[in-house]
């Protein structure tokens, strides 16, 4: 049999990667986090002067990164970048950058690699629609737009970045409308997919709640 996938996708600061990985280190399963790919290839254009106009130059980015995953660490081209994937500019770039189909291609196989016994959960915004549409449980993630930008908002303050709150929510909102109205792979459910809205739910009752319908599709 095929090795299971779990999907979980959303929008900007839904809570989806908390969860996910939380999922993941339940089910003792990989996990990957999709974002990651399109902020590494941001990250990795600003820094060999590829604007976020320059489509073939994006493309080739992400075919070449040298990206390694150990623990919550990440590195690009052997260089530890976890914090700096983080930033806002570079969520921005991101936002940007993955609105190309050639950059989306390219990034297409190293997201199926990462599906591995014995299971993988996967974060993103086209993980259920896209890359793995054969996932065993789709689950698509929302959260109001205060409750998102008053999430963010902490966590960077916890990392002692300075943030505000209204402006965070407005880069949000910007962000969700770019990954909803985008052509390819736009941020939306797929068909079979639980819709899960945590607004009002404390990490462990989604992680309880996700767990009871991968229970039920044993
Ligand atoms: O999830 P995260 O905020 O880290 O993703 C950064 C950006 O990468 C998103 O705003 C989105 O535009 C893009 N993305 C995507 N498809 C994915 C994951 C992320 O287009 N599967």
């Amino acid at each position: 049999a095929d090795v299971p996938v779990l999907t979980i996708d959303g929008p900007t600061a839904s809570g989806k990667g908390t969860l996910a990985s939380a999922v993941a280190i339940a089910l003792g399963y990989h996990f990957l986090d999709s974002g990651a790919l399109y902020r590494a290839t941001a990250l990795a254009a600003m820094q060999a002067g590829v604007t976020d106009t320059d489509e073939a130059g994006l493309a080739r980015v992400a075919a070449g990164l040298q990206l390694k995953f150990t623990g919550h660490q990440i590195w690009l081209a052997g260089v530890e970048v976890s914090d700096d994937l983080r930033q806002e500019h570079v969520g921005a770039m991101a936002s940007r950058v993955s609105t190309f189909p050639s950059v989306r291609d390219a990034l297409k196989a190293l997201q199926l690699s990462h599906r591995r016994v014995p299971g993988l959960v996967a974060d993103g915004r086209d993980m259920g629609t896209v890359i793995f549409p054969g996932a065993d449980l789709k689950v698509f993630v929302t959260a109001s737009a205060a409750v998102r930008a008053e999430r963010r908002h902490k966590q960077l303050i916890s990392k002692g970045i300075p943030a505000n709150i209204d402006s965070l929510r407005a880069d949000l909102e910007a962000r969700d409308l770019r990954d909803q109205s985008r052509t390819v792979a736009p941020l939306k459910p797929a068909e079979d997919a639980k819709l899960f809205d945590n607004s009002q739910l404390t990490v462990d009752q989604c992680v309880a709640q996700v767990l009871e319908w991968w229970e039920a599709k044993q």
